[in-house]
């Protein structure tokens, strides 16, 4: 098998952060790959230049220029960080992907990345517990639409499937942390509270409590890198049907969290009291935080109880618990200061109108 590796979403705060930990190996697998990195604006591939890996500058909703840079750069592996819920890319990638594999007559890999939410209640899940190990995407098939996330899901394992490609799907719980990459360094939850909260001098919280799984960036990116390093080393990785990583490491109690953000803030003076507010409205907590309407429960209040199984089992370690990130409010509060200069943009394709 080939050694060339594609990520997506390289300029984004996952991407970006993936991009990082695969370029600074000095030994081991990946150090030994030759890696591309899509991003979409020229500023992008200017910034990530330096990083020593082929930038390609592509919008992934062109289908011809991706099969291009699938194939042209012999691409065996892509890690595709860019979105969870654009199924015409994911549609265009695997494509190529199969493409690829024709003519090399190996076997190829997509690495998909999802969303938690999607298996807590409020994201329509309607089974309870469940273990990334279970039988869960005939599951996801029965609960079906329209959710864009479960519907991408979906196609990534039946479309993999048909073209003969390898898929594999990083459930993503709610990130946090500082990013490494070298555009977006920032997450979505924390540092949208920790926005609004300072504009509004107030903290809030919903009317009901959720918890939901969370990981740090560096844990995360570490099984990135772990799943990579497996299909390197040919070794045996759940996939397919099988292939879901839920790449949690803890939970993320919600009250607690907002009231340790507002502690931290209230004690630089960025809030008027510690005291943390219920939302008058959901609409009102949209619009605060720039989530769309009709996910916010499920970005807020979910909890979800999902069991991961399949990243410990092939040696996944996080480094960060609960009380770890409770206890590093004042650290997101910081990055938010110093890192918040590039305009969020994950759910411009759901809220078109938030782009400018
Ligand atoms: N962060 C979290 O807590 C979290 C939790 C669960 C799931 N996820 C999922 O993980 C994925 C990555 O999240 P993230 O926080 O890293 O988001 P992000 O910072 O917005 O990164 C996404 C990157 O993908 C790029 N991109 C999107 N559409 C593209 C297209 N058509 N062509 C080329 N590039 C495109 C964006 O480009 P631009 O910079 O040009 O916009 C951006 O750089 C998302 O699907 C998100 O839903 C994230």
């Amino acid at each position: 098998m080939g050694q060339n590796i594609l990520v997506t979403g390289a300029a984004g705060y996952i991407g970006g952060s993936v991009l990082a930990s695969f370029v600074t190996r000095t030994s081991g697998p990946i150090n030994a790959a030759s890696i591309s990195a899509v991003v979409r604006s020229e500023d992008q591939v200017q910034a990530l230049s330096k990083l020593g890996v082929n930038v390609i500058q592509v919008d992934l909703s062109d289908e011809m220029a991706l099969n291009e840079a699938v194939v042209r750069n012999e691409i065996d592996i892509v890690v595709h960080i860019a979105s969870s819920i654009d199924s015409r890319v994911v549609s265009h990638l695997i494509t190529a992907l199969g493409q690829r594999r024709k003519a090399s007559g190996e076997e190829v890999f997509f690495i998909h990345s999802s969303v938690a939410a999607l298996f807590a209640t409020e994201g329509g899940w309607l089974y309870g517990e469940v273990k990334d190990t279970d039988q869960r995407f005939e599951k996801e098939k029965q609960i079906g639409g329209p959710h864009p996330v479960r519907e991408t899901n979906i196609l990534v394992t039946e479309h993999a499937k048909a073209q003969g490609v390898t898929s594999l799907n990083v459930v993503v719980p709610t990130v946090y942390g500082r990013g490494s990459g070298e555009w977006r360094k920032l997450s979505v939850n924390i540092p949208a509270y920790t926005r609004a909260s300072i504009k509004h001098k107030i903290v809030y919280k919903f009317d009901k409590d959720g918890s939901p799984p969370a990981v740090h960036i560096s844990d995360l990116t570490a099984l990135y890198a772990l799943l990579v390093e497996k299909i390197l080393q040919k070794e045996q990785a759940p996939s397919g049907e099988k292939g879901y990583y839920f790449a949690m490491a803890h939970r993320a109690p919600w009250w607690d969290v907002m009231q340790h953000l507002a502690d931290a803030l209230h004690a630089r003076g960025l809030v008027a009291e510690p005291k943390v507010q219920i939302w008058p409205s959901d609409e009102m907590a949209a619009e605060y935080l720039g989530f769309p309407l009709l996910y916010i429960r499920a970005m807020c209040t979910s909890t979800g109880q999902l069991v991961p199984v399949n990243a410990y089992r092939l040696g996944c370690q996080p480094k960060w618990d609960e009380k770890r990130f409770l206890e590093s409010m004042d650290d997101e509060i910081r990055a938010v200061q110093e890192l918040d200069k590039v305009k969020d943009t994950v759910f411009d394709s759901i809220l078109p109108s938030s782009r400018n």
